[in-house]
């Protein structure tokens, strides 16, 4: 028999165990195949004792349509960064990549299948080039990977962000309000992007753009007359005004250097109503509700896909290599290619020059 790992990394994300049951159904169809999943990323494997989780037809049944993963997720450590407090109570990290390697030989896994998101397929490739048989999957809500379309659960994280547009609208025209709603994406504004185009926002502030709140104010005048009116403004978490820098805690989670980006929305209001605003102003922070929950039809379609092809992948022994949306089909592309540099809207792109042509302002 020939095993398969499954492992997901990073934040989670719809359309996870979409593609965990795909990888699943499609061993299936082949006689000596068996797929294990890693719990928790690849911290199940270098866990004492080993957390591994047998994947078969009966432990994915029903799964494409539920949020979240079934194997768990981590943000923190990994082969290469595992966690390890010293003699001095403070952290360091240690490189279990070797060690991991050494396990993975011992339990006979043939392939690993890593679906993740920019870190994970950094360390995909890492792996890979200390000779595991590796294939990527890409994920992310924030779709920020290069060489494919998309990343799945991006359009459930759009559709998420849309709904919060259309329902703040109404309550925005009967208070004659502005609103402020902060999406995330921390490099790439996508999300914000989509869901102003989509929900017919007055203004978008995305990373790639950076702002001057004079034409946002300039915008907003144009949406009041005599006091009435609203205005709906759609903002990134990674947004930052022309003079400054995005905002951002440090983290305090061991092993997750990422910092915990938080504060747009409530920094344009502020700067709003210092430019001389009149208007009331709410924000809502949308944070992890455009992460959690039911995958939308095309991301389970998007993700299964990707789980076909990362199982066939496995077969033609495509490793290094990461399943890719290239609009008809779905390709296998270097993971080098994915993870060079990342995917950011192109202030010049037709996504950006369809919504001024709507009238949305990016305060450019
Ligand atoms: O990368 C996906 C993402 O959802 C970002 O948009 C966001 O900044 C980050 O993850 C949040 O991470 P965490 O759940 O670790 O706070």
């Amino acid at each position: 028999m020939k095993r398969v790992l499954v492992a997901t990394g990073g934040g989670d994300c719809p359309g996870l165990n979409a593609v965990i049951r795909a990888v699943v159904k499609r061993a299936a169809q082949e006689k000596d195949w068996e797929v294990i999943g890693s719990i928790q990323s690849f911290d199940g494997i270098l866990k004492e004792p080993t957390e591994i989780k047998i994947l078969d037809d009966a432990a994915v049944k029903g799964i494409h349509y539920q949020g979240g993963t079934i194997i768990g997720t981590t943000t923190k450590g990994g082969p290469f960064a595992w966690p390890v407090k010293n003699s001095d109570g403070t952290w360091g990290s240690a490189d279990r990549s070797d060690e991991m390697i050494r396990k993975l030989q011992y339990l006979g896994v043939d392939a690993v299948i890593s679906i993740g998101g920019d870190g994970s397929q950094k360390i995909s490739q890492q792996l890979y080039e200390k000779g595991l048989n590796i294939i990527g999957v890409p994920k992310t809500i924030d779709n920020d990977l290069m060489a494919t379309d998309f990343t799945f659960g991006y359009q459930t994280a759009v559709q998420v962000c849309t709904e919060a547009v259309d329902k703040l609208k109404t309550t925005a025209a009967s208070h004659n309000r502005i609103f402020i709603l902060e999406a995330m994406g921390r490099d790439a504004g996508w999300i914000a992007l989509s869901a102003a185009i989509a929900g017919g926002a007055e203004a978008c502030l995305i990373p790639e753009i950076p702002y001057d709140i004079n034409q946002v104010v300039k915008k907003l005048d144009s949406r009041f007359l005599k006091g009435k009116g609203f205005g709906i403004i759609v903002i990134a978490e990674g947004a930052m005004p022309i003079d400054g820098e995005a905002l951002a805690e440090e983290s305090v989670e061991v092993g997750n250097p990422n910092l915990k980006l938080s504060g747009a929305a409530d920094r344009l209001l502020m700067e709003l109503k210092q430019a001389g605003v009149e208007a009331d102003i709410r924000t809502t922070v949308l944070g992890h509700l455009q992460r959690g929950g039911i995958p939308m039809a095309y991301d389970r379609i998007l993700a299964t896909q990707f789980g076909v092809k990362a199982f066939e992948m496995v077969l033609e022994k495509k490793f290094g290599h990461m399943v890719a949306s290239r609009h008809p089909d779905i390709v296998a592309v270097p993971l080098l290619d994915a993870i060079g540099k990342q995917n950011l809207v192109s202030p010049t792109s037709n996504m950006i020059q369809t919504a001024k042509g709507v009238g949305i302002c990016f305060g450019d």
